[in-house]
């Protein structure tokens, strides 16, 4: 394995405005690795000075270990593959298509044929997008190319990706395996991004021994464990993912490394495969999704209404920075309120 592109200390700035801040980054030989991020975090930026279409102001880029920094696009053996339709600016929509059937060394007339049948779809639709990204994924795993990808999709870079550098604002704000990212998210702005959460305010009340403690505002002390350094006094967000708390009647029997606080439910939707459950837990509003694992017709359920308990272990709760205001706008928040 080993390095194939590496983005070292890379800033770009626009005037006064920095669209890539200080970026350092490998990309591994041979995987399919995503930059994930909303609109204006960088990533096409980025993109562009590993093409050799725009240069940095400062810091380096290598392709094993040569520093084509300055290197004409024509010079580099690199290939970009954009998140707007047109994959390859420089090709045609026709050319575009062809590109997977070719590479795959299809004869010139099945890669006709195949580029004809892809047309006759109205139009580069989401079907479309989404078959060439099976089709990249095939020819990645056929012949080994290393794939630099661009999306503000966190699905697409969760199912394509071997690894994600999830962008922020010109930053990387954390990089890893999809399972990583989601399970682990090291910010505010991570967890919010990827998938859905919920926040709770608090302010730490004790920290160093297996779990930290947390006073949350309006609802109580709870544990979490201790995957960060963090100080008495901190002032945090709790970040918890709806699956991993568990809804129930009865209150939990919970030992010191688990939490069990209660509330009354506000909201349930039911879809099937889990439940949804918007339960007001004092001045909170906590969203939680039980899995239905087995045959489920259970009138014992709880509903709309009900005094519940949820429960989650310390394991899944993660003590995070308070994301700032402006980037709410950029984050997909829980489908509340
Ligand atoms: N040539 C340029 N001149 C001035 N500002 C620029 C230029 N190119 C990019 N920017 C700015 O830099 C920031 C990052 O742009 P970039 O295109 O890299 O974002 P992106 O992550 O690809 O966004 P999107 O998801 O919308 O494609 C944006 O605020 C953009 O307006
Ligand atoms: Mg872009």
């Amino acid at each position: 394995m080993g390095t194939l592109l590496r983005f070292e200390n890379v800033t770009r700035r626009f005037g006064d405005f920095t669209a890539v801040d200080d970026v350092t980054l490998d990309v591994e030989k041979g995987e399919t690795f995503s930059l994930l991020g909303p609109s204006g975090c960088g990533k096409t930026t980025l993109l562009r000075m590993a093409a050799g279409f725009d240069r940095p102001d400062s810091g380096r880029i290598l392709l094993d270990g040569r520093d084509i920094t300055h290197l004409p696009p024509d010079q580099r053996p690199v290939n970009t593959v954009f998140q707007s339709y047109a994959l390859f600016p420089h090709l045609s929509v026709r050319d575009n298509i062809a590109f997977g059937p070719k590479l795959k060394g299809w004869s010139a007339a099945e890669v006709k044929r195949e580029t004809e049948r892809m047309l006759e779809l109205a139009a580069l639709d989401l079907k479309l997008r989404q078959r060439l990204l099976v089709e990249l994924d095939a020819i990645h795993d056929e012949v080994g190319i290393t794939f630099l990808y661009v999306t503000h999709d966190q699905g697409e870079a969760m199912s394509i990706s071997d690894r994600i550098a999830v962008m922020n604002r010109g930053v990387i704000e954390q990089t890893g395996k999809p399972a990583e990212i989601y399970e682990t998210p090291r910010s505010s702005f991570v967890a919010a991004f990827i998938g859905d959460t919920n926040f709770l305010d608090g302010r730490v009340v004790e920290s160093g021994g297996r779990f930290s403690r947390c006073a949350i505002d309006g609802l109580g002390e709870v544990v979490i464990d201790n995957d960060r350094a963090v100080a008495a006094g901190e002032v945090v967000h709790v970040s918890l993912r709806p699956e991993k708390i568990v809804v129930m009647r009865e209150k939990p029997e919970v030992g010191a490394d688990a939490n069990a606080v209660r509330g009354k439910v506000e909201d349930v939707i039911y879809f099937g495969s889990h439940t949804r459950y918007w339960v007001r837990c004092g001045e909170w509003r906590l969203c939680a999704e039980m899995q239905h694992r087995r045959f489920q017709l259970d009138e014992k359920a709880p509903a709309w209404g009900d005094e519940v308990w949820l429960s989650w272990h310390a394991n899944d709760g993660f003590l995070l920075d308070r994301y700032r205001v402006e980037d709410e706008a950029l984050l997909t928040l829980p489908d509340e309120d």
